[in-house]
């Protein structure tokens, strides 16, 4: 198979899941790693409430898709939420800042999950304090269905190239009240769009932080499903690709290689395509307030999803160890007031659609 070195790693830097040409359709459909994602097509088929709010509970962003949530089924109608510190990214998100917001992803969409079974999740957080439990939640009757419930299952992180034009008025309309601010003025997408490029080239050239992705992530199908998070390539191509030698993890490692630079290019111009950016700001910065960053976070993304509007991520200007620093004062600066804390930043727009991500099946986050 004929592949140029730059369609090749547009394929890889994306994570995009390739449409499938006439003669590969065959391939694509046995490349699809099924059971990692197996999670998208059976969440909510469970008897025991609490097993249902989780198993939608399951498909919340997370930092690098790590999955850092435990649960405890406790008597019968309780259930106890821990975070696994195996699973954290100590180079990336040293003070696990991130990882927090990823939990109240997680209890957002449970607490969701749940008022549309008709039940209030009443949610203790940290119940013993920052080394214990992430929350205790009973479950009680009166929950009321959240009307962007719906959009969970087609809540996806794009990583793709995004029109140029901004979001619709109406879409503005639905997604600005969920955001702390949509940014839109020329001036401060252009300084942002250069911001988030330096800061995501700091950590690719910086070995440790580096590392910590490429040690995430799964070249194809065989290693997705073997470890259903992280950071996947896959798609029919990019396994032939991967078949072929022309995606290796060393390759991916190196910043003298070819394909790291042709990777670092496509990144960048994907963001540089970013219209519009948004932020989830907290006054303090204590892990109840990590909590409710990530509440508002995924909110906001399916608030987004619900317009047809593409969301993304883009953490690296935000991370907390010392080759960052100056970036995460210059991000501060131009987005926040002094005191605020900017807890997310994503970009926004138009952009094609793409499919679900891997998870570990709920069974294997169940502890106790
Ligand atoms: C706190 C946090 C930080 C994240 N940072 C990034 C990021 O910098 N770049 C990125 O592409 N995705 C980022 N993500 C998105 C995750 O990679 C994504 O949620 C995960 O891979 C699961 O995929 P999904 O959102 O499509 O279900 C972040 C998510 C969270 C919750």
């Amino acid at each position: 198979m004929m592949v140029s070195r730059r369609k090749m790693i547009a394929l890889v830097g994306g994570g995009a899941v390739l449409a499938a040409g006439s003669a590969a359709g065959g391939f694509v459909a046995t490349r699809r790693p099924n059971s990692a994602l197996t999670p998208w097509e059976s969440a909510g088929d469970y008897d025991d409430p609490r097993m249902a709010a989780l198993s939608w509970a399951i498909l919340a962003p997370n930092p690098h898709n790590r999955q850092p949530w435990q649960a405890e089924l406790v008597g019968s109608d309780r259930v106890r939420i821990w975070r696994e510190e195996a699973r954290n990214l100590p180079e990336t998100d040293p003070f696990d800042r991130q990882m927090t917001i990823g939990m109240g992803c997680f209890l957002e969409l449970f607490r969701q999950a749940a008022a549309d079974k008709g039940l209030v999740a009443e949610m203790t957080l940290f119940p013993d304090g920052e080394g214990g439990p992430v929350a205790d939640i009973a479950l009680v009757s009166g929950g009321k269905p959240d009307p962007l419930f719906q959009f969970v299952p087609s809540r996806h992180t794009n990583r793709l190239a995004y029109e140029s034009r901004l979001p619709s008025n109406a879409a503005m309309a639905v997604i600005a009240p969920e955001a702390s601010e949509i940014i839109t003025d020329t001036e401060r997408v252009d300084a942002l769009r250069k911001l988030t490029w330096r800061a995501m080239h700091i950590e690719m050239t910086t070995h440790r932080t580096h590392m910590e992705s490429i040690n995430l992530t799964r070249l194809g199908k065989s290693e997705i499903e073997a470890n259903p998070d992280g950071i996947s390539v896959r798609g029919a191509m990019q396994e032939a690709l991967i078949l072929a030698g022309m995606i290796t993890r060393e390759g991916q490692a190196d910043p003298e290689s070819s394909e790291f630079q042709q990777t670092a290019k496509f990144i960048r111009s994907a963001q540089d395509s970013t219209p519009a950016y948004a932020t989830v700001k907290t006054t303090g910065n204590t892990r109840p307030d990590q909590i409710e960053a990530g509440r508002l976070w995924l909110r906001l993304h399916l608030a987004a999803t619900s317009e047809g509007i593409s969301m993304q991520p883009l953490s690296q200007a935000l991370q907390e160890y010392p080759e960052q620093s100056e970036l995460y004062a210059q991000v501060h600066e131009l987005l926040a007031e002094p005191g605020e804390t900017v807890q997310m930043l994503g970009r926004v727009g138009y952009a094609a659609a793409v499919g679900p991500s891997p998870r570990w099946p709920l069974e294997s986050r169940i502890i106790g």
